[in-house]
């Protein structure tokens, strides 16, 4: 064989064996047809040879370079394929999949949504949704409420006062705000804060909040029977299933009789667990049939009316229904807390 023939089919055995790799072509083309390459040197030779023949081996050097530059074009091609192959399955891109959230959607705050579920349950019971000040005199707060300024109930409640009024001590000053400005029949639910000069612990905390309830009609039409029935359709609405309620004798000076609301603990369905301390009840609040004074005291005949009140823990309703062990975790605003709900 000439040695162009041998030159151009050592270079094409050598693009046949070698690796599909980009750089290792790009060597292999300036080792055989770069500047300096071997089959590039064969032209050199043209100078060599006899007038006549030079034509004709320039040509055929030509040719043979021309045949090895396809070679390694065809073979950079593959190349450039097993690359790319490589990199889609390293990057593997899941098109279908959800996109990155880069902010978190926020949530309502657990005390917001039992506030919510609490209103949408006694609004289908027909109570209209009321509100009264957190900063209050103190006869919403205490005098209509048949607490006089002499009164040992004053104590147990008294709370911090701000220039001559006082932070609510309950959203019992709602009953009076209301009743003063409508006649009723009326039923009503006032949710908010309240605050009392209470220790602060895991289950109180210096403000807290209620939700109170208000149902007055004419006398006789609204029984001790419709606080009953509504406490139960509004526990069995919260907790989302059929629980007994308990009703112990109490005393509020602005109900007469008055009773304490305990539910069957929830959890344990009254067998006694940790969350109820093996009582098997849960105490929500407090409730009776709305004592005369309190009429008087809004202005209205006492012997006309009769009708309920209730006032329920919101704080601890929340801390029951989902499992809050400690009351202050729904003050601190920890996102990882409240992302829960
Ligand atoms: N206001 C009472 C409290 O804060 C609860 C209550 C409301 C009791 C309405 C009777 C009627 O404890």
């Amino acid at each position: 064989m000439d040695p162009v023939s041998d030159l151009e089919a050592k270079a094409l055995i050598e693009i046949a064996s070698a690796a599909p790799d980009l750089q290792a072509l790009q060597d292999l083309e300036v080792r055989w047809l770069g500047k300096k390459g071997e089959l590039t040197l064969q032209l050199r030779e043209t100078g060599k040879l006899p007038e006549a023949e030079r034509p004709a081996f320039g040509q055929k050097v030509n040719a043979a370079k021309g045949r090895v530059l396809e070679s390694l074009q065809a073979k950079r091609a593959l190349a450039e394929l097993n690359e790319l192959q490589q990199r889609l399955e390293k990057d593997r891109l899941d098109p279908t999949l959800p996109g990155r959230r880069s902010l978190g959607t926020g949530s309502l705050h657990p005390l917001t949504r039992i506030t919510l579920e609490c209103c949408q349950v006694l609004q289908r019971l027909g109570f209209n949704i009321e509100t009264g000040p957190e900063l209050e005199d103190e006869f919403h707060n205490f005098d209509a409420l048949n607490v006089p300024s002499d009164h040992p109930a004053r104590d147990g409640m008294d709370s911090y006062y701000v220039g001559g009024k006082v932070l609510r001590t309950h959203t019992s000053n709602v009953q009076i705000r209301v009743m003063q400005k409508r006649k009723p029949p009326l039923r009503m639910a006032a949710p908010g804060r309240v605050f009392r000069r209470d220790a602060i612990d895991a289950t109180h905390g210096a403000q807290f909040h209620q939700i109170e309830g208000l149902a007055v009609d004419s006398f006789g039409r609204v029984r001790f029977s419709d606080l009953k029935g509504t406490l139960e359709s509004f526990c069995r609405q919260i907790f989302g299933r059929k629980l007994s309620i308990r009703l112990r004798p109490s005393h509020f000076p602005f109900t007469e009789p008055s009773i304490e609301v305990d539910v069957q603990c929830f959890k344990c369905t009254g067998s006694g667990c940790a969350l109820c301390k093996q009582s098997g009840w849960i105490e929500l609040g407090g409730g009776g049939m709305v004592h005369p004074n309190v009429y008087q005291a809004c202005g209205l005949e006492p012997g006309d009316w009769a009708g309920f009140a209730f006032g329920l823990g919101l704080d601890r309703l929340a801390m029951l229904k989902w499992g809050i062990p400690d009351l202050r975790l729904l003050a601190e605003n920890d996102p990882r807390f409240l992302a829960q709900f």
